[in-house]
């Protein structure tokens, strides 16, 4: 809100002496995405021909502009970015910016704004997030699994495949990283299954039909994760994905205690909804009924009118 004011305000301060009012129009681009990282670039490349009149880059969270960009006045930076902040400058009509030294406090909405001349005012919203959050919404697992620590637990590469299968391999995805360890791999030669273990958390079986389990014991808290496997056929390669989570062993108790809960609340509530809808069915029929009664004789009177017309 307070942005979007302010934006108006520079607007009709830059643009009213210049009596190009009635052409200038406030144009706001789609808003973009950026992963917070080192180095990053918050893009602000206005598609206008013209002249730039001011750059501002303003941040939800901080009541001054961040920074700000003027062709003679020069850059200007709020204290917690200056040294921090620079402004590309790649074409005439670009405000975007990169961000060094990044921190966790620069995640954020952040709302560039273009003062040009004549075409008027240009802006860009631009979300920066955080890595780990964007990525595991990205993966999606085919299989969730939830073991309680010091339990057994055996994963099973089950993928529905087409084709013959060459090699599977097992890996754990680092998401935070990108990265990933490989665990396991089966190979099928000639002689029979070739198994590789990289990893010594587990134990992995290939079978003769290449279907490949990684069986973990006293599993820890380290375990959770995604655990991916690949099958190499001669139709090319075909993932399945399985979601690990772990539980506190005392805990598991509480998880079966508090789905009693829920069941049990859940009952109450299906319950209560049933005698809600019941009564009002029942209310709604006697008014049914009511109006019926009212409506009956004059309908009557009707019918018995109408052949007499
Ligand atoms: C950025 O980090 C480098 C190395 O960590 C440091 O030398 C430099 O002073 C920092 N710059 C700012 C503006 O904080
Ligand atoms: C897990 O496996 C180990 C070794 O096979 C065994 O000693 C242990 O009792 C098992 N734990 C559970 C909870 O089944
Ligand atoms: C691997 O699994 C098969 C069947 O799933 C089983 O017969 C075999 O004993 C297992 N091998 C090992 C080393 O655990
Ligand atoms: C498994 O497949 C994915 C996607 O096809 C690929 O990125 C990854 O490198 C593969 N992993 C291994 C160990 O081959």
């Amino acid at each position: 809100m307070v942005a979007v004011q302010k934006d108006y305000w520079y607007f009709l301060v830059l643009m009213m002496p210049l009596c190009f009012l009635k052409d200038s129009v406030q144009m706001k681009a789609p808003e973009s995405t950026v992963i917070l990282q080192e180095g990053m670039i918050l893009d602000c490349l206005c598609p206008w021909t013209g002249q730039l009149t001011m750059v501002s880059w303003t941040k939800k969270s901080l009541s001054q502009p961040l920074a700000i960009y003027h062709p003679q006045y020069g850059t200007n930076f709020e204290s917690s970015y200056d040294g921090r902040v620079e402004f590309l400058k790649t074409t005439q009509m670009d405000g975007s910016i990169s961000i060094s030294n990044v921190t966790e406090d620069d995640i954020g909405q952040y709302h560039c704004s273009l003062q040009t001349y004549p075409q008027g005012s240009w802006t860009k919203d631009t979300f920066v997030e955080n890595t780990a959050i964007t990525t595991t919404i990205s993966i999606q697992p085919d299989t969730k699994l939830v073991v309680a620590e010091n339990d057994n637990l055996t994963i099973k590469c089950d993928l529905v495949h087409n084709g013959e299968v060459l090699q599977v391999s097992i890996e754990k995805l680092n998401i935070e990283e990108g990265s990933s360890n490989i665990i396991a791999t089966c190979q099928m030669l000639s002689e029979g299954v070739e198994l590789n273990e990289f990893d010594s958390r587990g134990r992995v079986n290939c079978s003769d039909a290449m279907e490949v389990s990684l069986h973990l014991t006293n599993i820890i808290k380290e375990d959770a994760g995604f655990y991916r496997c690949n099958f190499s056929t001669d139709a090319g390669v075909q993932s399945t994905t399985v979601l690990l989570t772990t539980l506190p062993a005392q805990d598991l108790q509480g998880l079966h205690y508090m789905l009693y809960v829920y069941i049990g609340g859940g009952l109450v509530a299906v319950a209560l909804l049933m005698i809600l809808l019941v009564t009002w069915l029942n209310r709604m029929k006697r008014k049914r009924e009511d109006y019926r009664i009212k409506l009956h004789p004059a309908k009557r009177q009707k019918w018995t009118y109408q052949p007499h017309e």
